[in-house]
């Protein structure tokens, strides 16, 4: 009788596109450059910070684009699925062996949409954030000075939320690599992962492929939408 086969065995298909590994790593480079910068604070480096921050609220404008125009795997409709697949993942990982899924599992699918949102709120609360001293975010001047400090306050502790969820993240895909044997980093770089057989048909053939004028629009779209925040709302606000 012919052994099933190991999952080194099964053919490498492509899964992340190239928009969506540019978003993820560049997301990192940038949350470590806002981190930094933050804490250094004053006014030069708050200087860095505010450009870190647009370029962090552009990545997810696009990225919620993206979850809708995107190649199969990128989309929302792929991977935010409800309870019961949610359960039937939990399972999975019970049992010894690789999971199934090709893109993002449903737990998994769940993170991203939680970490896009802590995301929104950083980067909505820093816009009207201030110092105290002589830095104030360009939305700032629109609010009392109380609500300035309650939206500073939430920019402060939302970041520790952001920490925790990345350490979690982390977490989990250092348990797949060890416990499941299942290298997701290499598949987030390489953009290629090794498919489970019983996905190979559905999957690999019947896919919605990347398109880069789509990307480009969705991108060129979400920068202008931070552009005319931070340069035009003020404005009309006078
Ligand atoms: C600030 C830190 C991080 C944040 C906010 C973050 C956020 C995210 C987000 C939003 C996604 C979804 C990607 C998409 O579909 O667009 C994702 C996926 C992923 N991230 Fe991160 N990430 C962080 C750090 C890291 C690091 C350091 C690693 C590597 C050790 C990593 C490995 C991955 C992998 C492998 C996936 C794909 C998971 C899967 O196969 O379902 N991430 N991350
Ligand atoms: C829209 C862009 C952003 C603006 C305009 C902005 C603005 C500000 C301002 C004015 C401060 C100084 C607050 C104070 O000293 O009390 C600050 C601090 C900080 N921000 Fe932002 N921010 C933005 C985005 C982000 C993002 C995306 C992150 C991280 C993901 C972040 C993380 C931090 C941290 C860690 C601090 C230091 C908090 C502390 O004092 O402990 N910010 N930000």
């Amino acid at each position: 009788m012919q052994k099933p086969s190991a999952p080194s065995a099964s053919p490498l298909i492509p899964v992340w596109d190239v928009p969506t590994r540019l978003f993820h790593w560049l997301l990192v480079c940038l949350i470590a450059t806002s981190w930094t910068t933050g804490e250094l604070g004053g006014d030069e480096w708050l200087r860095y910070h505010f450009w870190s921050g647009y370029a962090i609220l552009t990545l997810v404008l696009f990225r919620i684009a993206w979850g809708v125009v995107g190649s199969t795997h990128a989309r929302f409709a792929s991977f935010v699925r409800g309870v019961p697949s949610a359960l039937q993942h939990l399972r999975e990982l019970a049992r010894p062996g690789p999971t199934s899924d090709l893109g993002h599992n449903a737990i998994g699918g769940w993170m991203i949409v939680v970490m896009l949102i802590a995301l929104l709120v950083q980067t909505g609360t820093g816009l009207f954030a201030d110092d105290d001293i002589v830095t104030t975010g360009p939305l700032g001047d629109l609010v009392s000075s109380a609500t300035r400090s309650r939206l500073t306050t939430v920019h402060v502790y939302n970041f520790d939320v952001i920490l925790a969820l990345a350490g979690l993240h982390i977490a989990a895909v250092l348990a797949y690599w060890i416990v499941k044997r299942q290298n997701l980093i290499g598949a987030m770089i390489t953009g290629r992962k090794r498919a489970p057989a019983a996905d190979l048909g559905a999957s690999a053939v019947a896919g919605v492929a990347a398109h880069p004028v789509v990307a480009a629009a969705a991108l060129i779209g979400a920068a202008a939408v931070v552009a005319g925040i931070v340069g035009l709302v003020p404005y009309f606000a006078r």
